[in-house]
C-alpha cells in the first residue's frame, strides 16, 4: 500500500508540473486529493486495518497529501507568474519608451542670494542667528535705543498686532535676542523676513528679506566693520568691487553709515541699475550704541561691537535684475 501512496504522489507532482492553467490545477486538485480521489479511499480503508498499524499509514496518507497540496501551491504561482509575462508580452504598452517629462522646480532667487549670503558669512567665522517674525516693542525698538517718540514706531509705519506686540520692522532684533542670551563674543548673521506698513511699488513690500550682522568682542572697531563688509561684497558681487560708507543715522549705532557699492553693471561708469551715479546703495551699518550694551547689561566700558544690515530682496533684483519687487512674491510659474 505504501508504494502505491508514491506512486499517487509521483502522478500528482508530474501532471500538475505540466499544468499550463487554473482550471487544469482545479481538476487535479479532485482528482488527486478530492473526496473521489484514491487516497481518500486509502483513508476509508483505514477502518479496516489493525489499531497498530493505523496510526502510522494514516500519517503517511496524511504527509501524501500534505506533499501534493503544496506541489499545488507552487504550481499556482507558477502560473500566475507565466500569465502575467504574457499579458505583458502582447500588451500594447511599450515599456520602453521614454516618460513624459515633467517640469521640476528650483529654488526661489531669494532662497539662492539668501544661502549665498549665509555660505560667505559662514566662510568669515559667523553663525546664523534666528529670531522671531512677531516680536514685542522691547525688542524692535526700546533695546534698540529707539525713543518713543521716533516715527517709526508709528502705525503708519509698524504693523501692530496688539499694544507692545507687532511684526518686525527689521532684523536688528535678533541682535537683541542673540546678546541677552549669549555673552561676547559674538559674530552672527540673521537672516529673515521683515514688515513694514509701506504701499506695494516698484521697490517696496508690506514684506521684505534682511540680513542683520552683528560682532561684539574687545577692541573691535569700524576698520573691522569696513574690512569684513569689503569682503563679503568682493565675494558677493566680484572682486574689482569697491565700497563706500556715506555718514547716516541708526538710534542703535554710532557712529551709523549707509554702504554704497560701485555698480557691477557698469563698473561704475553710470548705467540704469546706479541711476548713472555709479554707486549702488546696499546696506545700513555701525558701531553698537554703548546705549544698547547699557540696556542689555554688556559692559560697554569692555566691549564694542559692530551692526548691519541689508536687504535680500533688494541684492537679489540687482543681480537677477528683477524691475519690479511684486515679482518676487507672484506665484506665476513660467513653464516655457
Ligand atoms: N535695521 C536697519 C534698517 O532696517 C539697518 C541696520 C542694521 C543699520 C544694523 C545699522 C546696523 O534700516
Amino acid at each position: 500500500m505504501e508504494e502505491q501512496l508514491l506512486v499517487i504522489l509521483r502522478q500528482a507532482e508530474e501532471k500538475i508540473a505540466a499544468a499550463k492553467a487554473f482550471h487544469e490545477l482545479n481538476d487535479l486538485k479532485s482528482l488527486f486529493i478530492g473526496k473521489k480521489s484514491e487516497l481518500n479511499d486509502f483513508m476509508k480503508k483505514l477502518g479496516t486495518l489493525s489499531p497498530e498499524e493505523r496510526p502510522a499509514f494514516g500519517k503517511k496518507i496524511n504527509d501524501v497529501k500534505a506533499a501534493i497540496e503544496k506541489v499545488l501551491e507552487e504550481a499556482e504561482a507558477r502560473i500566475k507568474e507565466e500569465q502575467y509575462i504574457l499579458a505583458l508580452k502582447s500588451s500594447q504598452f511599450d515599456f520602453t519608451m521614454p516618460g513624459r517629462q515633467i517640469p521640476i522646480g528650483s529654488l526661489h532667487p531669494l532662497t539662492m542670494i539668501q544661502q549665498q549670503i549665509e555660505d560667505i558669512f559662514i566662510s568669515m567665522g559667523f553663525q546664523v542667528a534666528e529670531g522671531y517674525d512677531v516680536e514685542d516693542d522691547f525688542h524692535n525698538f526700546d533695546a534698540l535705543n529707539t525713543p518713543k517718540d521716533h516715527p517709526s514706531r508709528n502705525l503708519a509705519d509698524t504693523f501692530y498686532i496688539e499694544k507692545d506686540v507687532l511684526l518686525r520692522t527689521h532684523t536688528s532684533t535678533v541682535q537683541i535676542r542673540v546678546m541677552e542670551k549669549y555673552k561676547p563674543p559674538i559674530k552672527i548673521i540673521a537672516p529673515g523676513r521683515c514688515y513694514r506698513n509701506d504701499k506695494f511699488d516698484l521697490t517696496h513690500s508690506p514684506v521684505f528679506h534682511q540680513v542683520e550682522g552683528l560682532v561684539v568682542d574687545e577692541d573691535i572697531s569700524f576698520r573691522d566693520l569696513s574690512n569684513t563688509m569689503d569682503v563679503f561684497i568682493k565675494k558677493m558681487f566680484g572682486p574689482d568691487i569697491k565700497s563706500r560708507f556715506r555718514p547716516h543715522f541708526f538710534p542703535f549705532t554710532e557712529p551709523s553709515a549707509e554702504m554704497d557699492i560701485t555698480c557691477f553693471s557698469c563698473a561704475g561708469k553710470g548705467c540704469p541699475t546706479c541711476k548713472n551715479s555709479g554707486w549702488i546703495e546696499i546696506a545700513g551699518a555701525g558701531m553698537v550704541d554703548p546705549n544698547v550694551f547699557d540696556i542689555i547689561g554688556i559692559d560697554s566700558e569692555r566691549y564694542t561691537g559692530f551692526a548691519f544690515g541689508f536687504g535680500i530682496d533688494r541684492i537679489t533684483m540687482l543681480k537677477y535684475r528683477v524691475p519690479d519687487i511684486r515679482m518676487l512674491f507672484e506665484n506665476y510659474v513660467n513653464n516655457g
